[in-house]
C-alpha cells in the first residue's frame, strides 16, 4: 500500500488525532469551476462521466484549484440505474429524466441486478486513472446513492421536491418497493466493493431524500437497506453516511456502524454531537447558500461552525452540494478558513477511539 501524504481525512474517520480538521465540499467537482464549464460545453454529461480521462481531469480540478483535503470521483449516483437496465437522461439545466419510470409489477421485469464489472467498468477505469494522477496527494472518495434516493428517481422519473409518486408507490405497493430496494442494495454493495478494489480510499453513501420520510418510514424504506450496505463495507473501507434532512434519526444512523455521519445545516453541531455520542465522526454542515455571503462574513460563519463542532472527529463540509453560482474565491475562502483555524477550545478533542 502506498502512503497518502495528506491523510487527515482518513485519520479523522478512524478517530485518530490529525494535524487539523480536514475539509472538502460535496459536489466540489462541478459548475462553479470555470475549468469544468469548459469541458461541459464540449462534452455531454454522460460522456464526461463515461470517459475516464475526462472524469479524472474533473475530479482533480478542485484538488488543484481549491486545495481540498480529498478528491471525490466525478460520476453520478444515477449510473447505477443505467446499469440496472433503465434509460437515464440528463437534461441541461433541468436535471435527471427517465423516459420509462418503474411503477408496476410489469415494469419491474425490466430491472436487473447487473454484473457491475461489465456495466460500470468505466467507473473503475476512472478510479484507477484518478489514483494514478493523484499520486497519493489526498485520498479519493468513492460513492453511491442510497437505495431510497435511487428508488425516488426510478419511480418518479425525474427530480421532485416531495417525491409524492414514490411515496404513494411505497405505501400502496410495499412488496414491490421492497423488492426494488433489495435489488438496489445488492447492486450497490457489488458496485462499492469494486470501487474499493479499483482504489478508492473512503466511500460515501448519499441519501439525499431520506428526510422526506417520517422517522418510522425512514427505518422501513431507507435505513434497513443502508445498514446492509454499511455492514458489507465496514471491513473494506471507512464509510460516511449522509442522509439529508434525517437528523431525527442520528442515533440510528450511528447504529448502522458507519465511521461518520454527514449533516445538513438544519441542526446545531452541539445537538448533533449529543445525539451521535463520541464513537463517530461528524461531517458538515455549512449552509451552501452561505458561501454567497461577503467573504469576511463567510469566514465568521465558518469559524463559528468550527468552534461549535470543536476539534477532532469533525470533517468540515457543506450541508449539501455547492451551488453553481458560488464564486471560486468564496469556495476557496471556505477551505482556507478551515485550514487556518485555531480552536479556542483546544484540549477538549473528541478522540474517542484512543
Ligand atoms: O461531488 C462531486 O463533485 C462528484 C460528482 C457528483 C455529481 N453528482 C456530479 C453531477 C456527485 C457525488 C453527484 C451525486 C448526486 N447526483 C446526488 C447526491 C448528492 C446530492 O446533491 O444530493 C444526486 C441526488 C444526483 C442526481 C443528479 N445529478 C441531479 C439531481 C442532477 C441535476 C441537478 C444538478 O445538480 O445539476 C445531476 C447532474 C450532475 N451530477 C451535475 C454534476 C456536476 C450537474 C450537471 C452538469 O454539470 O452538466
Amino acid at each position: 500500500m502506498n502512503m497518502i501524504r495528506n491523510d487527515i481525512l482518513i485519520k479523522t474517520l478512524r478517530g485518530e488525532p490529525a494535524e487539523r480538521t480536514p475539509v472538502w465540499m460535496m459536489r466540489q467537482a462541478g459548475r462553479y469551476l470555470p475549468a469544468y464549464r469548459v469541458l461541459r460545453d464540449k462534452y455531454d454529461f454522460f460522456t464526461r462521466v463515461q470517459t475516464p480521462a475526462l472524469a479524472t481531469e474533473i475530479t482533480l480540478q478542485p484538488v488543484d484549484q481549491i486545495g481540498v483535503d480529498a478528491a471525490i470521483l466525478f460520476s453520478d449516483i444515477l449510473v447505477v440505474l443505467q446499469a440496472m437496465g433503465l434509460e437515464v437522461q440528463l437534461i441541461e439545466n433541468k436535471g435527471p429524466f427517465l423516459p420509462d419510470p418503474v411503477r408496476t409489477s410489469a415494469d419491474i421485469t425490466r430491472v436487473i441486478v447487473p454484473d457491475v464489472e461489465e456495466t460500470l467498468g468505466y467507473v473503475f477505469d476512472a478510479i484507477r486513472l484518478t489514483k494514478k494522477e493523484l499520486n497519493n496527494r489526498v485520498p479519493l472518495i468513492g460513492f453511491a446513492g442510497a437505495p431510497w434516493t435511487l428508488l425516488c428517481y426510478m419511480v418518479e422519473g425525474k427530480g421532485s421536491k416531495t417525491f409524492d409518486l414514490t411515496k404513494s408507490f411505497c405505501f400502496s405497493q410495499p412488496e414491490l418497493a421492497h423488492r426494488l430496494l433489495q435489488m438496489l442494495t445488492e447492486t450497490t454493495i457489488a458496485y462499492l466493493r469494486q470501487q474499493v478494489k479499483a482504489g478508492v480510499d473512503v466511500i460515501q453513501l448519499f441519501d439525499s431524500w431520506g428526510g422526506l420520510l417520517s422517522p418510522d418510514d425512514f427505518e422501513i424504506f431507507s435505513l434497513r437497506y443502508m445498514r446492509q450496505i454499511i455492514q458489507a463495507m465496514k471491513n473494506e473501507t471507512p464509510t460516511i453516511l449522509f442522509a439529508k434532512g434525517a437528523w431525527a434519526s442520528i442515533p440510528e444512523l450511528v447504529g448502522t456502524g458507519t465511521d461518520c455521519v454527514g449533516l445538513d445545516w438544519g441542526i446545531r453541531p452541539e445537538t448533533a454531537r449529543k445525539m451521535a455520542g463520541n464513537s463517530v465522526s461528524l461531517q458538515g454542515n455549512f449552509d451552501p447558500a452561505r458561501l454567497l455571503s461577503p467573504i469576511p462574513e463567510l469566514k465568521k460563519e465558518v469559524t463559528k461552525m468550527l468552534n461549535s463542532f470543536g476539534p477532532g472527529r469533525h470533517i468540515a463540509n457543506l450541508g449539501h452540494g455547492i451551488l453553481p453560482n458560488v464564486p471560486v474565491d468564496h469556495a476557496k475562502a471556505f477551505v482556507d478558513t478551515v485550514k487556518n483555524h485555531i480552536y479556542k477550545n483546544r484540549g477538549k478533542e473528541v478522540f474517542s477511539s484512543l
